[in-house]
């Protein structure tokens, strides 16, 4: 019986950079659900955030700290911020290139929420595809693609590996001494949303059945700028930095209306600005748009080459034209309870890292681009954290029978639709206790039905977002309670 050092389950930012990291002499499989360019790091557009240096530790913890709104764990938070520096000059090291300024430095941009310029970028707006073409490069282990996870083989606290389909049907076990989960968010429980479609919650779902119990999955963050009308799964995102860099929300009669809501206007925090858009567009009965007017031509191609022409590709002039512009689904700031060097809670050697993971750094908001961050940082102690403790498994300890699954039932996919809409309907930027409630009888009649082993781990995380959102009574950060409903 083949037992790998390590499973990795996702090719995200903190899956690939978990790869790298692990010595070369180890067995390491890396699953993905379909090919690994399918992933939320690829699409990440603005870029990384770092303390600039040691000077800027405290004010990076407090910005995270006012934007998550005193939700998150501190001393989580101080861990990213004092590992930052070192995680980013590891991948400059290791000779992933930054953007940089004339001068020839590290050029770094302002977002939402920041207090200074600490954001470094790639390919002027491509931050996340360049971090993965680069962590693709260097990656040196197995990888098997087209591989769905229907289940961990977990027995008294000891993670044995994992379960997974492959292509459509076959099913195969993979026994682990390490499994690694870096497998994203939930975004496409929600009809709009900024994610890869293969980002589905499923091994949260699998994590529910396994008793373990996911934290802060009532914050979820709506990106406030993404494209309006197009008919893409995936909605076009229009980077945070593009504000950061004097783009302006404005409406139909060109006003700037974000200022009305909080005195940091467009910059103010994402909860905020979403909001702010939603409920200007619901009462005003307008339309909301993104405005360049003050960007140069010149300086929009160069600075944001990759949305600039994606904008022109649908069609608008810029950089004059304005882009009409909608909140749509994120980022998943709960998850799967870890502790700060990814250690799932109650598990040995069972870790979470990225977005699928709740190391409470989030809080109740998500500061801007802290996200990739997260993943070289979490994934960077997690590795660190097993080499030094080198759990080995044996596989004849593990003696509960492997079940089996049935991937896809011919119900799926109208439910799958229904669980979107009514995702996005009752559970998104503004909630109201009843709709929740009425969204939560909705999936538990929906799991009582004979439906698939993928859209049954769907239905569960849904269940536990609408759980945690109807049990916080009070609106904080993302989670946004309508009173006067
Ligand atoms: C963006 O570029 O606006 C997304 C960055 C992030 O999600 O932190």
């Amino acid at each position: 019986m083949k037992i790998y050092d390590y499973l990795i389950i996702g090719s995200g930012v903190a899956g690939l950079n978990a790869a790298r990291l692990i010595p070369k002499d180890k067995k390491v499989l890396l699953i993905c659900k379909k090919s690994p360019w399918e992933c939320n790091t690829f699409w990440a557009q603005g870029g990384i955030a770092t303390a600039v240096d040691d000077n800027d530790i405290p004010l990076h913890i407090q910005d995270t700290l006012t934007a998550g709104v005193n939700h998150n764990i501190k001393s989580a938070v101080e861990i990213l911020s004092k590992n930052s520096l070192s995680a980013i000059h590891d991948l400059i090291n290791a000779g992933l290139k930054f953007d940089l300024n004339s001068k020839g430095q590290l050029a770094f941009t302002k977002e939402a929420a920041h207090s200074r310029s600490r954001i470094l970028h790639a390919d002027g707006d491509a931050t996340g595809r360049m971090i993965h073409m680069f962590l693709i490069e260097q990656f040196k282990h197995e990888m098997l693609t087209e591989a769905v996870v229907s289940d961990l083989l977990i027995e008294d606290g000891v993670c044995y590996g994992a379960q997974f389909f492959i292509n459509e049907k076959e099913e195969k076990t993979v026994y682990a001494h390490n499994t690694i989960i870096a497998s994203g968010g939930v975004g496409s429980l929600y009809r709009y949303h900024t994610n890869s479609t293969t980002i589905a919650g499923e091994v949260q779902g699998i994590c529910i059945e396994k008793g373990i119990e996911l934290k802060d999955m009532e914050m979820i963050q709506f990106h406030p700028t993404v494209v309006k009308g197009t008919h893409f799964a995936r909605k076009p995102l229009l980077s945070e930095a593009l504000r950061g860099e004097g783009a302006h929300i404005v409406d139909e009669d060109g006003k700037r209306f974000v200022f009305d809501y909080h005195k940091d206007g467009e910059l103010a925090p994402r909860d905020v600005v979403s909001r702010a858009i939603f409920d200007y567009a619901k009462k005003n009965k307008k339309r909301v748009f993104l405005s360049f007017e003050n960007f140069e031509k010149e300086f929009f191609k160069k600075r944001f080459p990759n949305i600039y022409s994606n904008l022109k590709d649908l069609g608008f002039e810029l950089p004059f034209e304005r882009v009409p512009i909608s909140p749509a689904f994120h980022y998943t700031m709960g998850g799967i309870p870890t502790n700060t060097n990814g250690v799932v809670d109650g598990m040995k050697n069972l870790y979470a890292v990225g977005e699928a993971a709740c190391t409470g750094i989030h809080g109740a908001n998500r500061l801007a681009s802290n996200s990739l961050l997260e993943g070289v940082v979490f994934s960077k102690l997690a590795v660190e954290h097993s080499l030094k403790n080198c759990f080995k498994i044996s596989h004849e300890n593990y003696k509960n029978k492997i079940k089996s699954y049935v991937r896809n039932k011919q119900i799926d996919k109208d439910i799958k639709n229904s669980l979107r809409r009514l995702m996005w309907n009752n559970a998104a930027i503004v909630r109201k206790t009843a709709n929740l409630q009425y969204a939560l009888n909705e999936v538990e009649n929906f799991l009582q039905q004979d439906v698939g082993r993928l859209l049954r781990l769907r239905l569960l995380t849904a269940q536990a977002i609408l759980k945690a959102a109807i049990n916080r009574k009070e609106s904080l950060g993302a989670h946004f309670l309508d009173k006067d409903a």
